[in-house]
């Protein structure tokens, strides 16, 4: 009797683990947008419209952001000084590495989920949904976050109520719900109307980094470069952060943290990392992507050249104009300008500042609906829902939804210290790309991959182990409110998607890899 019991439990734990691993085959994924349009449940297509500089043009809408025109004021000051150009660039190469992992997959399988789906032919439907929540994490809030930062701005430059635009005072943001429900039109009406708006801002903001490095160049001076690594001093009692709101590192190790020197430069290179944040939001747009196999690496892997040359030259001006104790840590660039007389340029950097934080709700935005579009293409969320719109060819209903719990999040909540959990979620989802890549040659070694990440296992290994070391710089809290949101998520899944699953229900395409 007892045997018997003890049996039935073991088949049933395996039942149980064959349904959480259950993994799509590679080849249905790659093939899926070809499917005929009338078979039941199909969603359409997205039409195949952008070229590698589209995709170049919605990384670098969605990375140049707020991250440079305000995150290097503070911890060139605080933490590294004018070495806040190695930091800037120990965080591109990071993002470089996760960068080269998403090109093989982006190329390989491009479609409408990027890591969500690279997880779903890996390791199985339910990390893949874990990291669609993830993403939605990544794309929802950090839309809603860069919409109230739209809103402070849009306060400051004309004087508006503080109860209804102020970043973190208003108690219903209504500057943060206009420019969501604009950028929200935009996304709906077509990739193309999407692609044009970015590029305008994208230029703007561009050519105004362009501007500061040449002419800030001509008042770089020597002295204020030197040393260019201060020595290593304790940190100031007011900075030491202690109980939940310390790195998770610092209460691993029991180490206090110390200003300057090379830790300080590695502690800011985990902060500036921010900055380049987002450019995965471009593996998003395979199945709308004219060639898939040249366009992704390319448009991947420029971006974040671009971004990474642009970041590294506007640090080496700015901490070369004034001496970085002396600057300004909510406006550097323009403030530094003011300090060389040239108070004039502070308009230009404010305008690139809203160009940005415009581009970065657009893109993400654009990136939500791809995803919804494809969770609602696979079953785990309701499918009517994801269809794409017969004359718009975007998966507009979706779209819409996310933009309307977007301008939400951004009207009531102040969300400022949820920031770091975009941060978290990026990270996430790197790791979980560096992984598949090497999980994916060993269990298919013959896919054909356009472009093929170099010295594998090596670099998604160092790049993985890299991302969990910028995560183990976030604060506790955000670890903690992180795992409360997948808990969450798994909720969901047990609830609706679990059942829902195409791949549950139909079977058909399932890939049985626990008894494989
Ligand atoms: N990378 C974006 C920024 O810097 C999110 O604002």
């Amino acid at each position: 009797m007892r045997n018997d019991t003890i049996t039935l439990f073991c088949m049933a734990l395996r039942g149980t683990l064959r349904q959480l691993v259950r993994t799509k085959d590679v080849d249905d994924v790659i093939h899926q947008n070809d499917a005929d349009p009338t078979e039941e449940g199909h969603h359409a297509k997205l039409d195949r419209r952008l070229t590698s500089w589209d995709l170049m043009g919605f990384g670098i809408g969605i990375v140049i952001g707020t991250g440079i025109f305000t995150l290097t004021g503070t911890q060139a000051k605080d933490n590294a000084g004018p070495a806040i150009v190695i930091s800037f660039l120990i965080a591109g190469v990071v993002a470089v590495l996760a960068a080269i992992c998403y090109a093989e997959l982006a190329a390989a399988v491009p479609t409408a989920g990027s890591s969500y789906t690279y997880a779903y032919t890996t390791i199985g439907e339910i990390f893949a949904w874990i990291i669609a929540w993830d993403l939605i994490l990544e794309f929802a809030l950090g839309a809603a976050v860069v919409a109230r930062g739209w809103s402070g701005y849009l306060q400051h430059a004309l004087d508006l109520p503080h109860a209804f635009f102020g970043e973190t005072d208003s108690t219903v943001n209504l500057g943060a719900v206009l420019i969501v429900a604009i950028i929200g039109t935009i996304a709906t009406i077509g990739i193309r109307e999407s692609k044009l708006v970015t590029n305008a801002l994208v230029v703007v903001k561009v050519s105004v980094c362009v501007f500061v490095i040449v002419l800030g160049i001509f008042f770089v001076k020597a002295q204020y470069i030197t040393p260019y690594i201060p020595p290593s001093k304790p940190l100031d009692p007011k900075s030491q952060t202690t109980g939940l709101e310390q790195p998770l590192w610092q209460w691993i190790t029991g180490v206090d943290a110390t200003a300057f020197g090379f830790t300080g430069v590695l502690i800011a290179a985990a902060v500036v990392f921010f900055a380049y944040s987002g450019f995965e939001a471009v593996a998003n747009l395979g199945e709308e992507t004219k060639d898939p196999a040249k366009d992704m690496p390319r448009g991947l892997l420029g971006t974040l050249a671009i971004c990474t040359l642009l970041y590294v030259m506007v640090c080496f001006v700015l901490t070369g104009m004034v001496n970085y104790t002396d600057l300004s840590e909510g406006a550097p660039i323009s403030d530094a300008f003011s300090q060389v007389g040239l108070g004039w340029a502070g308009v230009l950097i404010d305008i690139a500042a809203i160009a940005g934080l415009t581009s970065v709700i657009l893109v993400d935005i654009v990136a939500m609906g791809r995803i919804g579009f494809a969770l609602c293409r696979d079953g785990l969320l309701p499918t009517r829902i994801g269809a794409v719109h017969p004359k718009f060819r975007t998966p507009a209903t979706i779209t819409i939804v996310t933009s309307v719990a977007v301008a939400i999040l951004g009207a009531f909540i102040p969300l400022g210290t949820l920031a770091e959990m975009v941060s978290i979620g990026t990270l996430f989802a790197f790791l979980v790309v560096s992984i598949a890549v090497v999980v994916l040659r060993r269990t298919r070694p013959r896919m054909k991959r356009p472009f093929r990440v170099p010295q594998v296992p090596i670099l998604p290994i160092t790049s993985a182990v890299a991302c969990v070391a910028l995560m183990s710089n976030l604060a506790i809290e955000t670890w903690l409110r992180f795992l409360v949101w997948l808990a969450l998520g798994l909720v969901v899944y047990f609830v609706y998607g679990r059942k829902h699953s195409r791949l549950g229900t139909s079977g058909k395409n399932a890939r049985d890899t626990v008894g494989a």
